[in-house]
């Protein structure tokens, strides 16, 4: 294999915030990162990021948040060198992605959407930063206890449950649950009785990468009767909650989202029935090759929509961020296992890697979230690949409808990183696909 050294790029200069692809390319024609490009470097500091401040002096861009893996992951994979491909995740970036979520909205409830990493060294920071925890499953409920999270910071967030996974959550002592219909009232009724239930409503995912779709929530017509059986049923009808889309780059989508919660709040009070919590969900964006707003974009925007809707009365709110409390934070180590063309006049190459859909990369489905790759040739000449995993399977192709640009020196047996990958990797890899074993996991 050969020997595969990865320079650290200055990514982003200045006050312009290039596209990824551009500052990579930019990065690594860098004299520097060419010095370097035959000994192994792990570099001093790479700078993560610019100050950009719009025309009104409102951060709209706080401190970019670079994309690239950090200097430890890179200390990390060049020292351990892992076998496999695997995925690195670094501990402080998470840290300093909480601390900007407590930032942008000082008045919101942190409660992190487990299903994005369940990685137990991640749930343990959190936890200890004050976190609380969205919950899908009663394993995930047992994870956030493990790591030291009380009941009482945990959210059954799944509208669909079983019966028997209720009752378990209301013996661990959870209390607030999530629902969207009167069936799963009844359900919460006779197995978690007197808890909170808050009803989750439709929203259209527009702007989002990675939609939700129609699977969760109610119209907001309906959201009143679930909400007010639940009341008559001896729960406490507790709010209203609603997720804009994974991958949100429109910083606009919760305040259609809170005029619909709005609109319920006031049917519900008409009623007789307060409700107090507005559960905002998830959907802040990680930065992949395009471009993301920062999180203080959307702390503005939200606050600015609750003021709305909501005027003077605003209600308790919590956000359930997954992919933007840990995307960044994490970078997939792989390898090419091979290069090939379809025929001698194929324009276009296969790059096949040992990882791919069913190795962790589900989320390329339908080419929905595009990664940025590095591989230790970039700087030179790329040219469009279609991209595709290791499997015997032919759903096992990352990009093929919009190719990626791979340097033209890509060899068999490169080392590749993956960044930005710290969200819905671990958990979506399969356990033993064609034989491949699971992601490897380290947490650092
Ligand atoms: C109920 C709920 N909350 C939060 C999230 C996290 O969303 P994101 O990763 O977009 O922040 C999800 C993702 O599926 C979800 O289903």
């Amino acid at each position: 294999m050969p020997d595969v050294r990865f320079g650290t790029p200055d990514p982003i200069k200045g006050n312009q915030v290039p596209d990824v692809e551009t500052a990579r390319r930019a990065a690594f024609a860098h004299p520097e990162h060419e010095k370097s490009a035959s000994s192994l470097t792990v570099s001093a500091s790479p700078q993560r990021g610019t100050e950009r401040v719009a025309a009104g002096g409102f951060n709209l861009w706080e401190r970019e948040i670079s994309p690239m893996a950090t200097d430890r992951i890179r200390s990390f994979l060049a020292e351990r060198r892992p076998e496999g491909p695997c995925l690195v995740v670094d501990l402080d970036v998470i840290r300093e992605n909480y601390n900007r979520f407590a930032r942008a909205l000082p008045d919101t409830r942190v409660f992190y959407a487990v299903k994005a990493n369940p990685a137990p060294e991640i749930l343990s920071l959190l936890a200890e930063l004050g976190s609380s925890f969205d919950t899908a499953s009663v394993v995930e409920i047992e994870l956030a206890l493990t790591a030291g999270a009380t009941a009482d910071r945990i959210s059954f967030g799944n509208t669909i449950k079983k019966e028997r996974d209720i009752a378990r959550a209301y013996a661990l002592g959870v209390r607030l649950f999530a629902v969207d219909c009167v069936e799963e009232v009844d359900k919460i009724a006779r197995s978690a009785p007197g808890s909170k239930v808050f009803c989750r409503v439709l929203t259209d995912g527009a702007g989002a990468e990675w939609p939700l779709s129609r699977k969760f929530g109610c119209v907001p017509e309906m959201a009143i009767e679930v909400l007010e059986h639940a009341h008559r049923s001896g729960l406490v009808a507790t709010g209203v909650s609603f997720h804009v889309g994974s991958q949100q780059r429109d910083t606009e989508a919760w305040d259609r989202a809170l005029e619909m919660a709005g609109s319920v709040f006031r049917a519900m009070a008409e009623r007789g029935i307060q409700l107090t919590l507005v559960n905002l969900g998830g959907g802040f964006p990680t930065r992949y090759l395009k471009e993301v707003p920062a999180v203080g974009a959307y702390g503005e925007s939200i606050f600015g929509a609750l003021r709305r809707h909501f005027g003077n009365r605003l209600p308790e709110t919590i956000i359930e961020p997954g992919r933007g409390m840990v995307g960044n934070a994490g970078t997939i180590k792989a390898e090419v296992v091979l290069i090939s063309r379809k025929s001698a006049e194929d324009p276009i190459r296969w790059v096949y890697l040992d990882i791919g859909k069913f190795g962790g990369l589900a989320e390329t489905m339908d080419e929905a979230i595009r990664y940025p790759i590095r591989t230790p040739r970039d700087g030179g000449e790329m040219t469009p690949c279609i991209l595709a995993g290791p499997t015997c399977d032919s759903a096992d192709v990352l990009y093929e409808r919009d190719p990626y640009d791979l340097p033209v020196g890509l060899e068999i047996g490169d080392e590749i990183l993956i960044d930005s990958a710290g969200a819905y990797t671990t958990t979506y890899a399969a356990v033993a696909f064609n034989g491949f074993p699971p992601l490897q996991s380290y947490v650092i």
